[in-house]
């Protein structure tokens, strides 16, 4: 896949564990120009030492649940040229709201894991819109299974990933006539900094592996191919998709 000369912003890089990270090394060597932005000033130095070999062209602060910090990073990075795609890889519950009982999830938890894991696609997708070439681009976002099933522990995130899910169809909608593409991959358990935060995920990574048709677990890079392929040209005709690529498990019911 050629990205040369073609540019995107990528939010969601937290160290060289997340899928960001995978996705926009593949990006990267394949070409592509990358913005990065970090969530806060405490990941600003991870966040840099992650994406520094991929020569980004603007490492910029964005707490997604910041309009007006959304709307700087699309006017800075487009000053030196059209954006062709965004990457959205957030999410956040609290942690007392991830394992026991669901119907303990209070308020306040309902509220945070919705606006970061969910709401924030929709003010990204907003204002890449008046950004994104005029030509067309992508935008993708990553959810999980749990929107579907019931995975014990995951709780909250479930319901937002839900929500991302129906969100990001309804901004395909949106979006079409402007020939912006809106798209998820769903991927299986990844270990990664957000991941260890939810109870159980060892065993979920071990019945994945028992129980998908591959019989093994997924790993970042076949995640980032995906996306890749969602990013690129190769894809024009799919938008408001849902792409597993969790080694068949969504399809097993026993
Ligand atoms: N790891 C997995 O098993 C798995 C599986 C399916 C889907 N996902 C999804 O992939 C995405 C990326 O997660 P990851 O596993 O790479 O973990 P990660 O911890 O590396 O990435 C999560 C990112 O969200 C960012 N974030 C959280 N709150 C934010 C805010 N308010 N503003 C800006 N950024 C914020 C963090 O800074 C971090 O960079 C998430 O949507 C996650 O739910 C992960």
């Amino acid at each position: 896949m050629d990205f040369t000369n073609k540019r995107g912003i990528i939010f969601g890089v937290a160290n060289s564990r997340s899928i960001a990270w995978t996705i926009s090394k593949s990006l990267s060597e394949n070409g592509a120009s990358l913005a990065f932005t970090y969530q806060n000033e405490r990941l600003k130095a991870p966040v840099s030492k992650a994406v520094k070999d991929m020569n980004p062209i603007e490492l910029l602060e964005c707490d997604a649940l910041d309009e007006n910090q959304i709307e700087e990073v699309f006017k800075k990075v487009s000053k030196s040229g059209p954006i062709d795609f965004v990457v959205h890889s957030i999410a956040f519950a609290q942690r007392e709201d991830l394992g026991g009982n669901f119907s303990e999830t209070s308020l306040d938890g309902f509220r945070t894991a919705l606006e970061v894991s969910a709401y924030t696609l929709i003010p990204i997708a907003k204002h890449a819109a008046n950004y994104i070439n005029k030509d067309g681009g992508s935008i993708l976002t990553i959810s999980f299974e749990a929107a579907n099933k019931v995975y014990p522990g995951y709780n909250i995130m479930g319901t937002a990933k839900a929500a991302l899910e129906n969100s990001m169809k309804q901004l395909a909608y949106e979006y079409g006539e402007k020939k912006i593409r809106v798209n998820a991959v769903s991927a299986g358990p990844l270990p990664t900094l957000a991941a260890r935060s939810i109870p159980g995920f060892n065993d979920m990574r071990n019945i994945h592996a028992n129980k998908s048709p591959l019989k093994r677990n997924i790993t970042h890079e076949e995640v980032a191919n995906t996306c890749l392929f969602l990013l690129s040209n190769l894809s024009t005709g799919i938008t408001g998709a849902v792409i597993p690529v969790d080694a068949g498990y969504g399809i097993m019911g026993l």
